[in-house]
């Protein structure tokens, strides 16, 4: 599975990038809104920390603004990658940039009908988003199975990039469901390394080095 961190905040980047596990970077409007600078500006600093796919997201809502915007973000770097809403016009727009090779992400996926869709344009990722799911009641995880027997029928090349995610359980899940990629914060990421066992049994070897070194 590929990790890719969710975020436009280039200390965390920065952070994470030097563990060697982060494989790209996922932003969105929310996001880049954080970091109080502009879109351009800030992917292009993050395709020069992380050489990985880096999902930039357009804000048009109309199929000619998308893909003018998406060719801008796609010139900042052979990496970017055009991250487009699961509308009609996104859809739409989607075909435009398979046709002329350029990658992309499809977001605010909540259903299966909704991937296949993106799968059949050609998308490089699809994003469902497990979290935002479970908030409203719903088994975001059931999505990313869903969504795996569906591109495994067809063989679609399409990869699945877990989104949303809010915990390391929803990463665990999504790696046993056979998601493709999972984005997510710092938090998350840190949270995957962690286990109490883990701290109890260092502390107890340390200790036991401490004390035979006193002999
Ligand atoms: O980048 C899309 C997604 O990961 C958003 O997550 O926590 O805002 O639902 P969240």
């Amino acid at each position: 599975m590929e990790f890719f961190l969710d975020t436009g905040l280039i200390e965390e980047i920065k952070e994470a990038a030097k563990w060697g596990i982060i494989d790209g970077v996922t932003t969105n409007p929310t996001l880049i809104a954080k970091t109080g600078r502009k879109q351009q500006d800030v992917i292009k600093e993050i395709c020069a920390i992380i050489d990985g796919p880096i999902s930039a997201e357009v804000i048009a809502t109309d199929v000619d603004g998308m893909i003018s915007e998406g060719k801008e973000l796609a010139k900042i770097h052979p990496n970017v990658v055009i991250k487009l809403p699961m509308t009609i016009a996104g859809i739409t727009a989607l075909k435009w940039f398979s046709d002329n090779k350029i990658k992309t992400n499809l977001t605010l996926v909540f259903s299966s009908n909704q991937a296949l869709l993106a799968a059949k344009n050609g998308a490089t990722y699809v994003s469902p988003f497990i979290g935002r799911l479970d908030d409203i009641g719903h088994d975001g995880m059931a999505l990313i199975d869903e969504i795996r027997r569906v591109f495994d029928n067809y063989g679609f090349q399409t990869k699945i990039l877990a989104a949303s995610i809010r915990h390391s359980t929803h990463v665990r899940d999504a790696a046993l469901a056979g998601a493709d990629v999972s984005t997510m914060p710092i938090s998350v990421v840190k949270a995957l390394f962690m286990h109490p066992l883990t701290d109890k049994g260092l502390a107890s070897f340390l200790a036991d080095h401490a004390k035979s070194q006193l002999k």
